[in-house]
């Protein structure tokens, strides 16, 4: 029996940065099942994209893809005139794109630390800012959501670029939504824990890797990409219509210091 989901976002445009894969792609499909028209941001495998795009389209809701790199200030600000001009407006962003390397800190060359705080974090910035001038000039405001993670609080060996940038997308949500409160923009962030996509494969797929991570999982088992998604939804629609600068977890338990559950 499939879930009945209400149509609250009836008539809005949105961007989701990152869709042809794993959450990215969640949300958009999430977003377009509510009644918003999507665009499908991507800036490697269009086929994937257009897949988005398709699966979307077929239900009978708009959607297109749109290529960008979003740590490019041309390159993002191409994407939302097309998105402007081909979905007739853009009143939800989300900042979903992201990717994470491993490297000890001892090691961590330069450049990772760069590639990760440009996608991650400047990627962002660039997509809020420009998505927020529209939604300020329109009248009409929007909401902007942004993908941080558990690792926005917990600090994660191997991966201190990453997790910096989530940690700084946390402030740059709240000071956002600071300085756009009295413009209609509502800006928020969820934060997801160990999500099943393809980013964690090389965890998830190995017995005991998966192991070691359920231990840090309260509710003992990973989450799927379509709670992370619901939880953007609900950021984006109306029903949010008073909250901005929160940080909403979709993490099973995961910030909840697990190893603390059984006393001791
Ligand atoms: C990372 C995943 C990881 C999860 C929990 C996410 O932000 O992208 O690789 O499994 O956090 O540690």
């Amino acid at each position: 029996m499939g879930e009945n989901i209400c149509r609250r976002l009836e008539g809005r445009h949105a961007l989701v940065t990152g869709a042809n894969s794993g959450i990215g792609r969640a949300i958009a499909i999430r977003l377009a099942q509510e009644g918003a028209s999507v665009a499908i941001n991507y800036v490697t495998h269009p086929e994937a994209a257009d897949a988005v795009v398709k699966e979307i389209v077929d239900t009978g809701a708009k959607a297109i893809a749109v290529q960008a790199d979003v740590s490019n200030e041309q390159q993002v600000d191409a994407m939302i005139e097309q998105v402007v001009k081909e979905l007739g407006g853009l009143d939800i962003m989300v900042n979903n794109a992201g990717f994470e390397t491993q490297h000890s800190f001892l090691e961590m060359p330069a450049d990772a630390w760069r590639k990760v705080l440009d996608v991650d974090l400047t990627g962002a910035f660039l997509c809020a800012q420009r998505a927020a001038r529209v939604m300020v000039n329109s009248g009409t405001g929007g909401a902007i959501v942004n993908i941080t993670s558990v690792h926005q609080v917990i600090p994660w060996g191997g991966f201190a670029h990453y997790c910096a940038s989530k940690a700084g997308l946390d402030m740059l949500t709240k000071t956002a939504a600071l300085e756009l409160a009295d413009q209609k923009v509502r800006v928020n962030a969820v934060a997801p824990g160990a999500i099943k996509t393809p980013i964690n494969q090389n965890v998830w797929s190995n017995p005991e890797t998966l192991n070691d991570l359920l231990r840090k999982i309260p509710t003992e088992r990973m989450g799927e990409t379509d709670e992370v998604a619901k939880a953007v939804a609900f950021l984006s629609s109306d029903e949010a219509s008073y909250i901005t600068g929160a940080v909403l977890f979709v993490d099973g338990g995961m910030t909840l210091y697990p190893e603390f559950r059984h006393g001791g």
